[in-house]
């Protein structure tokens, strides 16, 4: 079923280091390799063990972006080519209309700015395509995370609880001004 509130936003974006390329199955093999290593894949259900779970994960991505018209994109270095993490949004635990963008870097390079890069372009997105309010579920120890959070505007808004514990939301609000839209 695809949603009310559908905004679709374009399968590629561009920032200064970075080429952003909605994910696809040619993708697998390398994003597999991210996904597979224990210091990069610190989140969720990773590190991952079988390609099938990497391939999965796309066709998830895939099937948001077909039904829901969101994006979850591959990040490449313009100057390499080489697939160093991805950023995108998913409807997670706060909608389909309020999505969470999630991000992840290749442990070789942090700490250069590329998931703020990543952010902060989608996040413009978000605002073009009529996303108006962004979340993002971040664990509490966490800082590289909520400092990206930060570095991209967004603000503390709430702590929920799940099996896993804590679990800090931030939000950005990115709808445009009143008086612009009544100019
Ligand atoms: C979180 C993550 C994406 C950050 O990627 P990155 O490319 O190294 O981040 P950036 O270089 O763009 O840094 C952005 C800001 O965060 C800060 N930061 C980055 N890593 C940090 C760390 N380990 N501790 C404290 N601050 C950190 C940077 O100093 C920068 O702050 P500034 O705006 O004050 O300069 C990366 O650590 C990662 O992939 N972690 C595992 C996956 C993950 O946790 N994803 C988020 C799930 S909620």
């Amino acid at each position: 079923m695809t949603s009310r509130h559908r905004s679709s936003m374009l399968p590629a974006l561009c920032t200064e280091r970075l080429a952003l390329s909605a994910f696809t199955e040619d993708d697998a093999a390398e994003l597999h390799e991210l996904f597979a290593d224990p210091r990069t894949h610190t989140i969720g259900s990773g590190p991952f063990t079988a390609f099938a779970q990497t391939s999965r994960w796309i066709a998830n991505r895939m099937a948001t972006q077909r039904d829901h018209g969101l994006c979850w994109y591959a990040l490449r270095r313009i100057d390499t080519g080489q697939l160093i993490g991805n950023c995108g949004l998913f409807a997670g635990r706060t909608g389909y209309a309020e999505p969470e963008i999630g991000y992840l870097i290749a442990e070789g390079h942090r700490g250069v700015g590329y998931a703020a890069e990543a952010t902060a372009a989608v996040l413009r997105h978000c605002h073009a395509v009529g996303l108006w309010r962004v979340w993002a579920g971040i664990r509490p120890r966490n800082t590289a995370s909520r400092r990206v959070a930060e570095t991209a505007g967004m603000s503390f808004d709430h702590v929920e609880v799940d099996e896993r514990g804590e679990l800090m939301f931030y939000a950005i609000d990115l709808a445009p001004a009143t008086d612009a839209l009544s100019a």
